[in-house]
């Protein structure tokens, strides 16, 4: 099977399963809050299964659940959850995740969230995806940096970064800190199934998990490897502020990261990197996380927000979205916004190799206070202050490696005063990462369910995804054709075969429009010209059922009307029989029957006999 059919499958599933959104949410994965923990649901279903008088007081109004019924049920959901599964376990096999641990989930290793996250790891790399675990270990340095008899200390920098200063005994603490985690993540990866389970299984089950017996022979464990893999340098002083020993990241050795990825090992980072003088800094955990998402192309950044921060009415961000609703929820006026939103698109030109679009941050002046040469923009090549932008020099840009061009830059991905969770999502997007899943650490499972369902648990912000509206071309006639179908048998569209929708965009009268979302076709109307152009004719406007009550079905008709008045068109009109409201709402008006109105409908349009169409339309 190849990748794109498994990757058409899934958007086809992904579709089928958002519709099913109501019934299929989670009933096997139930991811909770770590109040209710999973032994209380065990026990609650012990008790349940116990209870022989299930019927409850109301014993009329609740189907009886009987303790079979309840086994039969809780055996659908497991089968159905892992029906859902399946596409994505195979996506997600051998595909590349970087997962930023907070120091606050590592800070103590036998917290259940801890636990819960290193068991979710573990399914993860189970179904063969690499990973690539970065450690932070912040709230434990600050503790062993007191038991050491000193002071924490912080800054924050202009970007809204706060960052350690690290005097020897911080550095001391960080190292102590930094292994602890390791080791704290190499148990967990060692720790094997039920011993009853891998004895019942006998030899079929050490040859192919690795966990062998009890007593550790013929096993193949999961390797975590760490290493020498982050290049830093001190921060030194900045703004003022001598940071000691503090490191800021230069580059992500991804060679050696790659092959030992490769060998099917886990790969661990730390807050820690090392110049060639031989020396360690501490760096910030989520910066080593940023620079390895981007510099490996991890195919999913994983980040846990530290306070459990997640966008609260959104689910998933196309990346132009993801900014725009950063600019509007957190904009300061007090910050020039706009350019330092487009450090991101710099960045992203810079990775490209310097073609496409972008434009440049403005104040663009390095750390020793030279002007930058600006990025070009094809397209507008104005940056904002509403100077010429100039290409970059090529040479410079073979030189280093991304991360490192950009912190030579002085790009910054920290937007200040917005959530670093959203700025490191953006930022990476941009860079290349094709998505970015924010996810609560605190609920339990639910990194599994962020990632193995089509619903999610968290937040996402895709990179590859693409949201827009466009002409029709006759590569998109299935895709209209299944969309319009169940609402040409239900009466409300007029049916068209696949072929009539060819000739149809084919036409020179008739323009279908689309909007696609990742491949898919979520919306769609024609457009039909009649008395040269000067009444045109809306029809087949439907959005798909998952995607209404979003303003898409506005967005549309508004392009409509837009492409309508460039184009010459006086007057819009309509044949509906079921949405008239909508229409009358948007300005349109009600003319009558169709059939009766003969008048009034353009030369060469025909009208279905007995259908009962209502006759609307716009000036424009
Ligand atoms: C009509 C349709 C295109 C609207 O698309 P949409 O993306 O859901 O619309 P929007 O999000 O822009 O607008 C949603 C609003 O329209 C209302 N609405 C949706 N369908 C409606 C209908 N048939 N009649 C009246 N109002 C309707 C919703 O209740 C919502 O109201 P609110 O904003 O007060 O909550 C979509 O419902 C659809 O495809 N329907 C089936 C096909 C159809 O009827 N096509 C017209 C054939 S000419």
């Amino acid at each position: 099977m190849n990748t794109q059919s498994i990757s058409e499958r899934l958007r086809n599933y992904e579709r089928v399963m958002r519709s099913n959104r109501a019934s299929t949410t989670f009933t096997c994965l139930s991811s909770v809050r770590f109040q209710h923990s999973r032994q209380d649901d065990a026990d609650d279903w012990n008790r349940t299964e116990n209870n022989t008088d299930l019927k409850g007081p109301e014993k009329n109004s609740a189907p009886v659940l009987t303790a079979k019924s309840l086994q039969a049920k809780k055996k659908d959901s497991f089968v159905q959850f892992f029906r859902e599964a399946l596409p994505y376990i195979t996506m997600h096999k051998q595909s590349l995740f970087v997962i930023h641990i907070p120091g606050n989930v590592m800070y103590d290793k036998n917290s259940q969230v801890f636990k819960s996250v290193m068991q979710d790891i573990i399914i993860l790399r189970e179904l063969g995806v690499k990973l690539v675990l970065v450690l932070g270990s912040d709230s434990q340095i600050s503790k062993l940096t007191k038991l050491k008899g000193s002071e924490p200390k912080f800054a924050t920098s202009k970007f809204g970064a706060t960052r350690r200063i690290t005097d020897e005994f911080g550095l001391e603490a960080a190292m102590e800190a930094c292994g602890r985690n390791n080791i704290a993540v190499q148990a967990q990866l060692t720790k094997g199934p039920d011993v009853r389970l891998t004895r019942k299984h006998g030899d079929h089950y050490s040859d192919t998990s690795g966990w062998g017996n009890s007593n550790g022979s013929s096993r193949n464990l999961p390797v975590a490897t760490s290493g020498n893999y982050v290049y830093a340098k001190r921060r030194g002083v900045v703004d003022g502020v001598d940071y000691g020993l503090t490191g800021e990241v230069v580059k992500i050795d991804k060679t050696s990261i790659l092959e030992t990825l490769e060998q099917g090992d886990v790969v661990l980072l730390s807050s820690l990197g090392f110049n060639a003088a031989g020396e360690v800094f501490n760096c910030v955990s989520r910066d080593i996380a940023v620079a390895a998402a981007i510099e490996l192309s991890a195919d999913k950044f994983i980040v846990l927000p530290e306070d459990g921060y997640l966008p609260k009415d959104k689910s998933y961000f196309t990346l132009p979205d993801a900014k725009k609703w950063m600019i509007e929820n957190f904009a300061r006026k007090d910050v020039e916004y706009s350019n330092l939103v487009q450090n991101h698109q710099a960045y992203a030109w810079l990775r490209n190799g310097g073609g496409g679009n972008a434009t440049n941050n403005s104040n663009n002046s390095n750390k020793n206070g030279q002007q930058q040469q600006k990025v070009a923009s094809t397209s507008s090549s104005k940056n904002n202050n509403g100077s010429e932008q100039q290409p970059i020099n090529n040479n410079q840009k073979d030189k280093v490696n991304s991360w490192q061009r950009a912190m030579e830059m002085d790009f910054e991905w920290r937007v200040p005063s917005c959530p670093i969770e959203m700025c490191a999502a953006t930022f990476a997007c941009h860079c290349g990462v094709k998505r970015v899943h924010m996810v609560d650490p605190n609920t339990s499972g639910s990194l599994l369910v962020e990632l193995f369902t089509s619903d999610g648990e968290g937040c996402m912000v895709a990179g590859d995804r693409y949201e827009g509206t466009r002409k029709a071309t006759i590569y998109d006639c299935v895709g209209i054709h299944d969309m319009l179908q169940p609402l040409a048998d239900a009466g409300i569209v007029v049916y068209r075969t696949e072929d009539q929708l060819r000739r149809d965009i084919l036409s020179q009268n008739v323009s279908f429009f689309v909007i696609e979302r990742d491949g898919n076709i979520i919306a769609c109307a024609s457009f039909t010209g009649y008395e040269n152009g000067k009444s045109c004719e809306i029809g087949s406007f439907a959005v798909a059922s998952e995607y209404r009550n979003e303003g898409r079905g506005d967005a549309l008709l508004s392009y409509l009307e837009e492409y309508a008045a460039e184009n010459g068109c006086e007057r819009l009109f309509l044949l509906t029989t079921r949405t008239a409201e909508w229409f009358i709402s948007r300005g349109f008006i009600f003319d009558g029957v169709a059939e009766d109105r003969s008048e009034l409908i353009p030369n060469g349009k025909k009208v279905v006999p007995g259908r009962g169409s209502l006759l609307f339309s716009k000036t424009l």
